[in-house]
């Protein structure tokens, strides 16, 4: 058995349950959790499993490796799934599956993605790429900040940290997790500081991973690319974990079932179970949403 339960497990089990063969696409393979269960669940499926990270394909490798030639690894982004399944000879898949974000072991892993730590000031998910959060903070304007932090986070203080940053590095170069977390903290009003259920600094962090990583961008062309390389009746599922992402996906999916192209299978997102919560607190901010391709 796994490890670590990947979010709305028994939820993707069972959407992907019932297709009667062909090929998966995990295009956020991560640590190989969801698709081990649709491997286990659904003896008819094959799985193709990408991720940019590459220490998620080696833990992948591992984890699936009972099931052999029913899976096939490649690192890459989902941005270029067609292709890569062309690289595969594959034409259509009868699903995909996106769990967007990072991984749980990529938190762990120092990789400057958690200001639960000390660490340096990383965000790459994929590290052959040049550009990290460390040059994002120390070298982009005022106003470049304010307008990545506001726009990929809400985050109501955006324009006084983006200031504040600026100010900090005139000084010093903005280093670390923990550097970037302490000058968020500062810009908080006193009473706001520890009174959210969430620390002042998550939205920063989310808004310049984004950056870093060009996730709404390859969401956008990943989601065209799935949806044009899904065969009839097959499933398209994705997991996102914060409005920005949800919304991107929720307006696709409208737009295709109004050229009646997919037909929306989720009136409502589903979320974690109380069950789920209890289980794996950190599913809490997990949406799900799918889709049938017509
Ligand atoms: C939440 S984790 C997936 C966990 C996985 N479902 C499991 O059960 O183990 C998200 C993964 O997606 C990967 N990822 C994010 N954006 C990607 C992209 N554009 N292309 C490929 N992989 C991506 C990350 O590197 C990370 O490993």
């Amino acid at each position: 058995m796994v490890d670590h339960y990947p979010v709305l497990y028994r939820e993707i089990i069972q959407f992907f349950r019932y297709i009667e063969n062909g090929y998966l696409v995990d295009a956020t393979l991560g640590g190989g959790g969801h698709s081990f269960l649709i491997l286990k669940y659904n003896p008819n499926l094959k799985v193709v499993g990408i991720d940019r990270d590459e220490y998620a394909i080696e833990i992948a490798k591992d984890r699936l490796s009972e099931f052999k030639d029913r899976v096939i690894i490649q690192k890459g982004s989902f941005k270029d799934i067609d292709i890569l399944l062309e690289s595969l000879s594959i034409k259509k898949a009868s699903g995909f599956l996106f769990d967007l974000g990072v991984s749980h072991f990529q938190l762990k892993l120092e990789r400057g993605f958690s200001f639960q730590r000390e660490e340096f000031l990383d965000m790459r998910m994929d590290r052959s790429q040049r550009l990290t959060a460390f040059d994002v903070v120390n070298s982009l304007s005022e106003q470049q900040l304010y307008r990545i932090i506001r726009d990929y986070s809400e985050e109501k203080f955006a324009l006084r940290i983006a200031k504040r940053i600026v100010d900090y590095r005139r000084n010093k170069k903005i280093e670390t997790t923990r550097e970037l977390a302490d000058i968020v903290c500062q810009v908080y009003p006193p009473n706001l500081r520890y009174s959210s259920r969430i620390h002042p600094a998550t939205r920063t962090f989310q808004a310049i991973r984004i950056y870093v990583n060009n996730e709404l961008n390859q969401l956008e062309t990943g989601l065209e690319k799935a949806i044009k390389l899904t065969e009839k009746d097959g499933i398209i599922a994705v997991i996102s974990f914060h409005s920005i992402e949800d919304r991107i996906v929720k307006h696709t999916f409208k737009k295709y079932q109004q050229l009646k192209i997919l037909e929306v299978l989720t009136k409502k997102p589903v979320i974690p179970s109380k069950k789920e919560l209890m289980e794996n607190p950190a599913s809490r901010s997990g949406k799900l949403r799918v889709v049938r391709r017509l």
